[in-house]
């Protein structure tokens, strides 16, 4: 380890206080890493009408996983069933591998009482790093935000081996 590595980051189960750190940690990610593959529009409705308050019943049910070092947020994970359902890192965490370990883990609580292929729902931009975990793309899909009501393009990706 050289001399100024940060310490790892450590992954638990979110709880309802960090709802505010992970909304924060949400918008850090997506108006940095996403802006690439989406419009400068699409960009700016992304969060348009949401709190961190969108994420309350995902933490309540157990579903989400948190990143943290150090007391910050770095990234998180959410999960149901036979689904991965939220994959956010902040740009400063973003490479170093946390996004693979927290699809790791969010995976094997996905396959938990679930027989069959997990899926996700991608983002343009991530694609690709899905496709390295053995995810393939099945159909384009779309999502909708705002009072305007635009279309977010996306990939529902499925993973078949266990
Ligand atoms: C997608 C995301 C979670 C990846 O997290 P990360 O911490 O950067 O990923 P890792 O460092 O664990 O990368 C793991 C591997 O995937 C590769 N990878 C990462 N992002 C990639 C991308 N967009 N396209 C192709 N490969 C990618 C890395 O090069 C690495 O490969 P290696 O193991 O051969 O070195 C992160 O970029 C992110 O939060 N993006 C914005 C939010 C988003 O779109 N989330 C997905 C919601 S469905």
């Amino acid at each position: 380890m050289t001399q100024n590595a940060p310490p790892p980051a450590s992954i638990r189960q979110a709880v309802f206080s960090d709802s505010r750190a992970i909304f924060d940690a949400h918008q850090d990610s997506v108006l940095n890493l996403c802006a690439s593959a989406y419009t400068p529009l699409q960009m700016q409705t992304w969060f348009e009408g949401r709190t961190h308050e969108v994420h309350w019943p995902a933490i309540q049910a157990g579903q989400v996983l948190v990143a943290e070092r150090e007391g910050r947020v770095l990234g998180f994970a959410g999960f149901v069933p036979g689904e991965v359902t939220l994959l956010f890192v902040r740009p400063e965490a973003a490479g170093s591998g946390l996004g693979g370990q927290l699809l790791r883990l969010a995976m094997t609580q996905a396959e938990t009482g679930h027989d069959g292929p997990i899926t996700v729902v991608a983002t343009r931009n991530s694609q690709g790093f899905y496709e390295r975990h053995g995810f393939v793309a099945v159909e384009d899909s779309f999502f909708v935000r705002g009072a305007a009501e635009l279309r977010y393009e996306v990939v529902n990706m499925r993973r078949a081996e266990r």
